[in-house]
């Protein structure tokens, strides 16, 4: 059961880890729809421009990766946002464009995805979640709850895929090195009074027993694990790759 002529839809592919991810299954042989909001022409997969925000954008991403490759195997949704504020504070259209992205997006994906995943014989469904499906950070309302949100999506489709060959995980990192990750520094450096150099020591590797960030290609190739013949036994878990954040 390798990868070769498989064919994956991957969200957030123009960016961070959703490029990396679209690069490594690329590489692994397989066809990779690459659906960002700002797609990237020269990344790796074939470009597919869609606000994923809307629900109607997901059925159509589907759609496009099974006209285009004749089938679906490895969905993987990745798209995501940040937003950094106090819960008293905290924008309510973060809040919805957050849940719409990082919870509905997924849900809507697997709903679209599902005939395909199940004539694949050996779907898989490889949500990229984060240490915040487990676990809770100041600050970060709508991230943490789409996130926990998202792990119970996965453990639901385990459970109903089960019968069908399909496995659904969710990939849960610590920080990776990312434009997302950098972008919340100056945010953090506000909402915590701390000058920015301080943030990435201080706030940001905190929780992190290894103070080290991880590489997007170190989940690539998670992801690329989970998806081939010896992540068969891999269903409904969240997969850590924390740093020791969670040993805690
Ligand atoms: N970077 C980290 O430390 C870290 C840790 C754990 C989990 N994650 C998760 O990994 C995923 C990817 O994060 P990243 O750090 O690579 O982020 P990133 O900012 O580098 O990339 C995110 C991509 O999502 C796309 N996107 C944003 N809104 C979209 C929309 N409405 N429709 C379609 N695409 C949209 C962006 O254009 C961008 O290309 C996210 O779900 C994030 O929560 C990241």
């Amino acid at each position: 059961m390798s990868l070769e002529g498989k064919a994956a839809l991957v969200t957030g592919a123009a960016s961070g880890i959703g490029r990396a991810v679209a690069a490594r299954l690329e590489e692994a042989g397989m066809n990779v729809l690459a659906v960002d909001l700002h797609p990237d022409r020269e990344g790796p997969g074939v470009a597919y421009e869609a606000d994923l925000t809307l629900a109607e954008a997901n059925a159509a991403a589907v759609a496009a990766a099974r006209e285009r490759f004749g089938r679906l195997d490895v969905v993987v949704p990745n798209a995501g946002v940040q937003h950094v504020a106090p819960i008293d504070e905290f924008p309510e259209e973060r809040w919805q464009t957050i849940v719409s992205l990082m919870l509905t997006s997924p849900f809507m994906l697997a709903k679209h995805a599902w005939p395909a995943l199940r004539d694949s014989g050996s779907g898989r469904f490889i949500a990229i979640v984060s240490v915040h499906g487990l676990v809770a950070s100041p600050y970060k309302a709508a991230y943490v709850s789409a996130k926990h949100g998202l792990i119970g999506l996965v453990k639901t489709l385990a459970l109903e895929g089960a019968d069908a060959g399909i496995r659904a995980t969710a990939v849960c990192p610590g920080y990776v090195r990312t434009p997302l990750v950098e972008a919340q520094i100056s945010d953090q450096a506000r909402a915590h009074g701390l000058p920015e150099d301080r943030v990435l020591e201080d706030v940001i590797l905190a929780p992190h027993a290894v103070k080290e960030l991880i590489e997007p290609s170190e989940v690539a190739e998670v992801v690329a694990f989970l998806a081939g013949p010896a992540g068969r036994a891999f269903t409904g878990v969240p997969v850590m790759m924390d740093q020791g954040w969670t040993a805690r």
